[in-house]
Formats: C-alpha cells, structure tokens, sequence
C-alpha cells in the first residue's frame, strides 16, 4: 500500500500530467490501470490531471472511452464505476505531432485553461513516445516555454535511454540543456517491482543474511530474465536492439546492481544512486578475448513453447530474413571489489525461453563437513532465490533428511510467498513509479552515472559481437548450448527455476480482484 505521503514526509501535491505517446501500447496496458489504481487509492490528488497526447485526431470523449476499455482489459481489477467517474474527468486528449511546435503553443494555451490555482499548474513531462522523438519533444517543450512556466516540471523517459554511449550522451546533454538532473526520471520498470525493491530490505533489515552476503560464503550468483513470448509486434524495435540492449543494459545490470551494492549511508535516492554506481564501476572491464570466453549469444529457431507451435525470429513479422540480431544473451561479470572478487555473477536473458520467470539465484559455498559426506551425491548447494516473477516470493534452499530408516538427504525449499502473505493488492511497478514521479521521488530511477556505466559495459560487447554469427537456440528450450558451457566449465550449472508450493494457490486466484 502506497502512502500520501512521501519518506521526507511531503504531501502528495497536484499536478499535470501530460503523456506524449498517450494512444500506445505502454499507455494503454500500464499507465492507464496505474492510474486507475493510484485514483482507487485516492492517491491521485483531487486537482491533478492527465492530458494525453497523441497524433490521431479525437475528441476528450473518444479518448475517455478509449481509455476505459484499456483499463478493462488490462486491470487486474474490476473497474469501480465511482472511481472511473473521478478519473474520467481528469482525462483531456490533445491532438499534436511530436515535431510540430504550434502544438505545443496549442498544449500551453490548453494548459492554462485548466490549471486552476489548485493545480499550482505544476507538470509531469511522460514521454512514452518512440525514443526518436525524445529531442524533438524535448526541444518543442523549451521553445513553447512550458518548461519555464509556473509550477515544478519533471520529465520521465522510458526505455531505452539511448542506443550506446554515444547516443545516450548526446540525448542527456540536450536534455541537460532544458531541466535538471533532479528533474529527471528515467524509468527502469523493474526496478519498481515489489520484489527488485525487497532486496535492499531482504539485505540490510535481516541480520542473518548481512553477515554472509559476501565472498567468504557465496560461490556465485545467477540472474535469469527469462520470456516465453517471441518478439510479437515489435520485430522493427527489436531488430536493432536484440537482447543485450533490450534487457541487459537496463533491468540486469539493475539487478546486479541491487544485489552486489554496499549499504547506503541513508536510504535517500542519491545515496541509493551512488552505491549502485560503485557496483557497475567496480564489473571488470571485459577485453575482446573475455567477451569470447564470457560472454554467449543466441537467436530463436521454431519450436514448441508452452504446448504450441512457434516459427522462428527470422520469420516473424518485420524481421530481416537474415537477421544477426540476438534474442538471447549470457555473460559472466567481475566485481573486483573486497565483497565481491572470485565470486561471479552468471546472467542470462532470452525470448521464447521454456517459461517467463525473473530471478536472482544466490549460490552459498558448498559445506566441505565430512559428517555427511556418503550422503550428499545429488545434494545441491544451499540457495536463495528471489522470484521476481511471475510468482513474487523468496525461497531458501537447505538439505534435510528425508524420513526413513536410511541417512539420505534431499533438497528442500522454505517458500515465502508474497501473494499468499500480503494478498494481490501490491502496487503494480507503474503504479509504484507515477506515485514516487508526483512526490518527487528519484530512488527508484535511473542517474545518467548509471545510464552511462552500464552503456560503457554493453558497448564493448556489442562491438565485438558485431563481428561472427549468432547461434541459434530452439523455441521453448534454455537457450544455446554454449550458455550451459559458459556456466560449466568454472564447474557450476544453470538452476532451472521450481515450481514453489504456492503456484498452485496463485493460480486458482486469477480472476479479477472485486
Ligand atoms: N510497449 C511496451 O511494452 C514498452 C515497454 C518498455 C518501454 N517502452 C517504451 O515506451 C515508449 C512507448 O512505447 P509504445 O509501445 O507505447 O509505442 P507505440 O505503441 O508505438 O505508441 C506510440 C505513441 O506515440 C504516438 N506518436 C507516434 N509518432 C507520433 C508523432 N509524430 N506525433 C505525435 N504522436 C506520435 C502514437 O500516436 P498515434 O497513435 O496517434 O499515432 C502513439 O500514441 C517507447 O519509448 C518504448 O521504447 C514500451
């Protein structure tokens, strides 16, 4: 449950929230149920607004309508008419392209029609727009002087920021040259997971996990990002993206970051911010012979995922026919830090993967005590593993003996479930991310110290994998085979994720919450 109130205590205050790209697809299946949600919480203040902006000609009544058969399809919740009202007359549509400034000058005179004294017309910027148009809009914005207006303004981009290094430089400069760093929220959705957010508390308020999150008892840690959906609508995106920018640059290296991070000295966000950039500067740089040897590329072949047929990447809908781009991607990282050094970090992402699971697995030091040696044939390090999703939970792994005259001894897992404890009603990440957006809340977003770190980290494989052929992978398995060998010759394998015992319990709940 999200409070009025932020941690430095302030209230949430009004505002105007104008989402550039508000017909897509990010609109319509995350922001609006945010929204809906935030209102149902009443943590939408009463003289907020939200004006959409899109290129397509239709009136405010068109959109609303629009907009409620968006969230009906894409809630987890069944739409309360009383709450639908309320956000309803909130909603304005603006019609403008992207690059065409006397929109905006429209977007100003709008703006100052609605923004009473109440709303103080302070105003949120969302561009949930294609990231070719950030500067455009960016710079329409400065011109028409809506930055510059009464009120507070911040500006969130959403993914990705920038396409390398480069890119991402010239984006942020040109951003600097309108709003602030304290302005700017760059979204990272995964970090606005119940689950990504967990692990600072999980690390630092349990005093039996601090002492031994470190190389003298950890062997290595694995993180898994994995999809059972192809690339969809989104071959033209992807294309030019692959799996390396898509997922690794962003929600992994997040992941890294959160799992290997120091203590903060407080838990405001710009300590938060500088912990997790000492993680990504300390990730040894690979050289062109590692990036050979630790790193791992594949590409979707059909196959048969979840009991369907699937055609291969090359064959879906606006991809090259000789596409080299990866839909799958490995790597295994350094942290040359004193927690850190010898114990690595194994990450992998992919499409059309065997089932859509996110977790972080921590691998303990196996116990070399010879009391049980006889024994422990098929016994499996003790693990924590943080299910991110689909089912948000945290399991540790231990050996214990199964019942019987005989000494064997078997893995068991203690599961914490989320849903069974706090019930289906935590914030989805967007919700979570619009809220800390209002009252002014950076923690859970991006610096551009870490844009550019992790762009500096993807950047070099990129490069090299330029040169050479992806491997290809069939459709509903783990990946290519040389991402089991990356893992298996340091004498480790991949932990294919389990069936905890309340999936069945998830499952039977999947109906839509009253
Ligand atoms: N979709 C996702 O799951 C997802 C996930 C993570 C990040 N993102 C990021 O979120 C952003 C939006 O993605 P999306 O999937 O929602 O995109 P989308 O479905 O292609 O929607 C694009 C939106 O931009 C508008 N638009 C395009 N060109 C325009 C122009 N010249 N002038 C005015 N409006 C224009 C479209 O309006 P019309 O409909 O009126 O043409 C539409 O509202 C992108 O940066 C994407 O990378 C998306």
């Amino acid at each position: 449950m999200l409070s009025r109130r932020n941690k430095m205590g302030n209230k949430i205050e009004p505002c105007l929230i104008i989402i550039f790209g508000a017909t897509g697809d990010l609109t319509n299946r995350k922001l609006l149920p945010a929204f809906y949600k935030l209102e149902f919480e009443n943590l939408l203040h009463k003289d907020s607004k939200i004006i959409a902006f899109a290129r397509k000609e239709k009136s405010n009544e068109q959109f609303r309508k629009e907009a409620l058969k968006a969230i009906n399809t894409f809630s987890k919740f069944k739409v309360d008419n009383k709450v639908w009202k309320k956000l309803e007359n909130k909603i304005f549509y603006h019609q403008s392209e992207f690059q065409d400034i006397k929109g905006f000058n429209r977007l100003k005179e709008l703006i100052k029609k609605i923004c009473t004294k109440t709303t103080s017309c302070n105003k949120v910027f969302y561009l949930s727009a294609p990231p070719g148009f950030f500067g455009p809009i960016i710079s329409n914005l400065k011109k028409s002087g809506l930055t510059a207006s009464s009120g507070w303004s911040r500006v969130v981009f959403e993914k990705p920021f920038g396409h390398d290094l480069k890119s991402a430089k010239k984006l942020n400069e040109s951003i600097k040259k309108v709003f602030k760093e304290k302005q700017i929220y760059r979204i990272d959705h995964y970090v606005g997971k119940e689950l990504v957010q967990n692990l600072l508390v999980l690390r630092f308020a349990n005093s039996i996990f601090e002492p031994i999150w470190n190389k003298k008892y950890i062997d290595h840690v694995q993180i898994t990002v994995a999809e059972d959906i192809g690339v969809e609508t989104r071959g033209n995106y992807y294309e030019k993206s692959g799996a390396l920018r898509d997922i690794i640059q962003n929600h992994m290296l997040q992941l890294v970051a959160l799992t290997a991070m120091e203590p903060p000295v407080t838990l405001d966000a710009e300590d938060i911010r500088e912990e997790k950039v000492k993680v990504l500067r300390s990730i040894r740089p690979l050289t062109t012979k590692d990036i050979g040897k630790m790193t791992v590329r594949g590409q979707y072949g059909s196959g048969v995922v979840n009991d369907k047929k699937v055609k291969a990447y090359h064959d879906e809908d606006k991809v090259s026919k000789k596409s080299n781009t990866e839909t799958f991607a490995a790597l295994k990282l350094n942290i040359d830090n004193s927690r850190w050094s010898d114990v690595p970090f194994y990450l992998r992402t992919g499409k059309r993967l065997k089932e859509r699971v996110a977790e972080i697995t921590i691998v303990f030091k196996q116990n070399s005590g010879i009391l049980f040696n006889e024994h422990v044939k098929n016994i499996e390090p003790n693990m924590l593993i943080v299910r991110i999703q689909p089912e948000e939970g945290i399991s540790l792994q231990f050996s214990a003996k199964v019942p019987g005259k005989k000494m064997i001894i078997d893995n068991v897992r203690m599961d914490f479930c989320h849903e069974c404890k706090f019930g289906p009603n935590t914030p989805d990440a967007y919700e979570r991310l619009l809220y800390d957006i209002m009252i002014g809340d950076q923690t859970l977003f991006t610096s551009w110290e870490m844009v550019e770190h992790s762009w500096k980290i993807v950047d070099k494989i990129a490069k090299a994998w330029k040169k050479g052929k992806v491997a290809s992978y069939a459709a509903g398995s783990w990946g290519p085979k040389n991402a089991d060998a990356l893992i298996e010759k340091d004498k480790r394998k991949w932990y294919a994720p389990q069936k905890t015992i309340y999936s069945t319990f998830l499952q039977n709940n999947g109906n839509k919450i009253q």
